[in-house]
């Protein structure tokens, strides 16, 4: 077999370590949607015995959505903070250290109750945000650089896979019947330390990034070894051969900060693309589901909003599935331009659906229909393509100061739909959704003007193709030129 396409026991090993980094940002994504009504009641009862009178309805929703939105607060800042780790301590290290994080985290929110403390819920949260916007830089970074490129997108896949699986525990762990209850919500919120302390122990047998030991650290011997086994072949010659060119592509650049990559006409095309592409997964409106679908389907007259709710969440697991497979036969391009259109399409069906809903009882229906083929156009493309296709859109130099980048563009997204979709949608009732309907439909058109496909192709290719692109647009600049060449097809 080629080994190129090949699965070793140590790359799976690799992957699936770094991606409970993923698991436990999904799950903390989810997890506080289901017990939203209890935990309300506990912070109640904690204002009453210190002021000695109930608490006022405006208060109440202030504490629970700071509680609810400090989480992409501490992502904001977590994944803006992704490039001061991953070069001075390696990628391996840095997702080992985030641990740190996820253990002070899972402390704060698991002994609020038992301190009466909400604040110490509000900490918690905003702790575990910072981990996870680590995470979403750290982990498709990581597994960039240790797949193979037949498999990178398949194997980077693997980082959406491990948030919706993370999500659908959450949701499924928050039923009212397992820990979704007066007594046991601490335990469900601290349950973050349980995949914190399995990648503590799956981590430290895993290597570091074979691109990190030879490009950044230039230790040859030590990334060859680590290739052979990721690999599972002594000849890893030609993996070899692209990382050496790589590097020798990168002494000819400048070192790249968050300045530079900003500055530089060169990565104007690619950061163009990853930032936008982070938008369209965000402002796509998918985490309007993911924080109120409970309430959506209520609203649609649904009888079991916390069952849909969960489908909603198998669904999107499904889907994920469909897209691994996929993606390295259909490519990125094609699968997110799909999944855009696909998405538009749900939410004018949804639209209809609300708008229609007095008239029609049975609309209620065509609502969890609509939702679930929304999300499962989400994640054919616009779900997991985002997430690994920033490292594949810059080579290792800029590549820590791009996933910042694109993260913090992520998350900045994801906090302001999670603070004002309920806002809009009060304002604008049933169609809520055209509002989105019109993002993706732009999204569209940008991926099909500008977005190149990275299928096949290698870091070195790929960035190759954006620097032609950049001498092309730069025509006057003849330094330019000399350094870069030619050509314009983007
Ligand atoms: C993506 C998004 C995340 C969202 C999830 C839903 O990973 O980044 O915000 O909640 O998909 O599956």
């Amino acid at each position: 077999m080629d080994s190129g396409k090949q699965i070793t026991f140590p790359l799976l090993m690799s992957v699936g370590a770094a991606v409970i980094g993923s698991l436990q940002f999904g799950y903390n994504t989810g997890v506080i949607n289901a017990p939203q009504k209890i935990i309300e009641s506990f912070i109640n009862e904690t204002w009453f015995e210190r002021y000695q009178e109930p608490i006022t309805k405006s208060s109440l929703t202030a504490i629970w959505s700071i509680s609810v939105s400090i989480f992409s607060v501490g992502g904001i800042i977590g994944s803006f903070s992704v490039g001061l780790f991953v070069n001075s301590l390696g990628r391996k290290n840095s997702m080992l250290m985030a641990n740190i994080l996820a253990f002070i985290s899972a402390a704060f929110m698991g002994f609020s109750k038992m301190a009466s403390s909400w604040e110490m819920l509000i900490i918690g949260r905003f702790v575990i945000g910072l981990y996870s916007g680590l995470s979403t830089g750290f982990v498709p970074m990581y597994v960039g650089e240790v797949s193979p490129t037949a498999l990178r997108g398949a194997l980077g896949t693997l980082h959406q896979l491990g948030i919706v699986l993370g999500i659908l525990i959450a949701q499924v762990f928050g039923m009212e019947a397992i820990m979704g209850n007066d007594s046991f919500w601490p335990l469900l919120l601290g349950f973050t330390f349980i995949p914190a302390v399995v990648q503590c122990i799956l981590l430290p047998l895993c290597p570091e990034s074979p691109r990190f030991l030879l490009i950044n650290r230039n230790e040859e011997n030590k990334a060859k070894n680590v290739l052979k086994k990721l690999r599972g072949t002594t000849d890893v010659s030609a993996d070899m051969q692209e990382m050496k060119e790589e590097s020798r592509q990168m002494m000819r650049e400048k070192k790249v900060n968050i300045k530079e990559l900003f500055m530089s006409p060169h990565y104007r095309q690619p950061l163009l693309v990853a930032v936008i592409l982070q938008l369209s997964q965000q402002l796509s409106g998918i985490n309007a589901i993911f924080y109120y679908s409970t309430q959506i389907f209520e609203k649609a007259g649904v009888a079991q909003p916390v069952y849909a709710t969960i489908g909603a969440g198998v669904v999107n697991t499904a889907f994920t599935v469909v897209s691994l497979f996929v993606v390295e036969r259909a490519g990125r391009r094609s699968l997110h331009l799909l999944g855009l259109m696909g998405m538009a399409g749900s939410a004018i069906l949804m639209t209809i659906a609300l708008a229609l809903l007095e008239e029609y009882k049975w609309m209620s229906y065509l609502s969890i229909v609509a939702i679930f083929a929304f999300v499962a156009f989400f994640e054919i493309g616009p779900g997991p393509i985002p997430w690994f296709i920033v490292a594949e859109l810059f080579s290792q130099g800029p590549r820590p100061a791009a996933m910042a980048i694109a993260g913090l563009s992520n998350w900045t997204a994801n906090f302001i739909v999670g603070m004002s979709f309920q806002y809009v949608q009060e304002y604008c009732g049933p169609y809520v959704f055209v509002i989105f309907t019109v993002l993706l439909l732009f999204f569209f058109v940008f991926t099909y003007f500008k977005v190149p496909e990275t299928k096949g192709r290698t870091f070195d290719e790929i960035t190759a193709g954006f620097r032609q692109t950049a001498a092309g647009a730069e025509k006057h600049s003849p330094e330019e030129l000399n350094s870069l060449g030619a050509d314009s097809q983007l």
